[in-house]
């Protein structure tokens, strides 16, 4: 990320990011707990380089509605752990049948389709333990995690990210509507980023006012960021993108591109990218992080 051009994330992304990323390795079983290849290929799929945007979400949202502390790194690592299922999952050759994965061999390539299932799964069990046992060590009252575990489940399963992917794969080689992609891109992807605001909200005890406007904010930006991965599918490259290009247009991927053309994407991505920016009035002294957040959303390169 460009300094100049995001000089209030960067320094957030900055000092957020590392303890992010090593509380990640402290929940992921070890090499010598788990020396099977299950363990490896969670640490191989997770420690891989993401971008980590829904915890640093989760993080931002947390410390705009007040929170304080470093419990909340622990609490971001539960949607980053499904986020990577989800991509491993995605990858297989059942679903999108990808090679590459954040630059690397995708999960199932690297340790064959069994495991990388396993891993997936293993990775959403975790998940959840990890809430639960932030509460266990008394870090969090019960109720909040109660709230935080509800609110993970829901945007996983088949009403929201699960759901999206079925429609997704259901809808290849089909005409579909704009209607119809846009709620699938709301499922498959927004879902789980409007969750990482509201969790975020959720753990510093954010009001329901507060939490619908983190919930305004994500919807936007999430299904912005979509369109904007079914726009870098059609011109960006492998190198940039750390994945393949071109796929969607071969497996007839319901995208935005594919329904409504290319510039109207583009306008749809910056019309979105307009109103979460003015959301982003309601979050105080945190306003330039929500602002630069929805711009680096819009025009990322990979
Ligand atoms: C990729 O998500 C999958 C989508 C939901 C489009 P990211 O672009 O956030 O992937 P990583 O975590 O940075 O690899
Ligand atoms: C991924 O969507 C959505 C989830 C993993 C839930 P895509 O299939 O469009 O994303 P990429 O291009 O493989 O990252
Ligand atoms: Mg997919
Ligand atoms: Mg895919």
């Amino acid at each position: 990320m460009e300094k100049n051009r995001f000089p209030i994330l960067h320094d957030f992304i900055e000092k957020t990011k590392s303890p992010i990323e090593r509380e990640l390795l402290n929940v992921l079983p070890s090499s010598p707990q788990s020396p099977l290849a299950i363990g490896r290929a969670m640490r191989y799929s997770v420690m891989s380089g993401g971008k980590r945007l829904r915890p640093l979400l989760l993080v931002l949202a947390h410390r705009a509605c007040g929170g304080k502390g470093n419990t909340v790194f622990r609490v971001a690592c539960s949607i980053e752990l499904v986020h990577t299922f989800s991509l491993i999952h995605d990858d297989l050759p059942s679903m999108d049948d990808d090679d590459m994965r954040r630059g690397k061999p995708t999960c199932h390539k690297a340790f064959g389709e069994g495991i990388a299932v396993l891993a997936g799964d293993a990775l959403l069990a975790l998940a959840f333990e990890n809430l639960a046992s932030i509460s266990n060590s008394r870090a969090i009252s019960s109720e909040t995690a109660v709230r935080l575990i509800a609110e993970l489940a829901g945007a996983t399963g088949a009403h929201e990210m699960m759901g999206g992917q079925a429609a997704d794969l259901l809808h290849e080689g089909k005409k579909v509507s704009l209607p119809r992609v846009r709620r699938i891109h709301e499922q498959k992807t927004g879902a789980l980023i409007r969750a990482s605001l509201r969790m975020g909200g959720i753990l510093a005890g954010a009001s329901e006012r507060m939490l619908a406007r983190l919930s305004g904010y994500g919807e936007r930006i999430g299904l912005a960021f979509q369109i904007t991965d079914d726009i870098l599918n059609l011109q960006s490259t492998p190198e940039k993108l750390g994945k393949a290009v071109q796929n969607d247009l071969e497996r007839k991927k319901p995208t935005y591109p594919s329904v409504i053309g290319i510039g109207r994407s583009c306008e749809a991505v910056r019309r979105l990218t307009d109103e979460a920016k003015k959301d982003a009035k309601h979050f105080g002294k945190f306003r330039g992080h929500f602002e630069e957040m929805a711009e680096f959303v819009a025009s990322r390169g990979n």
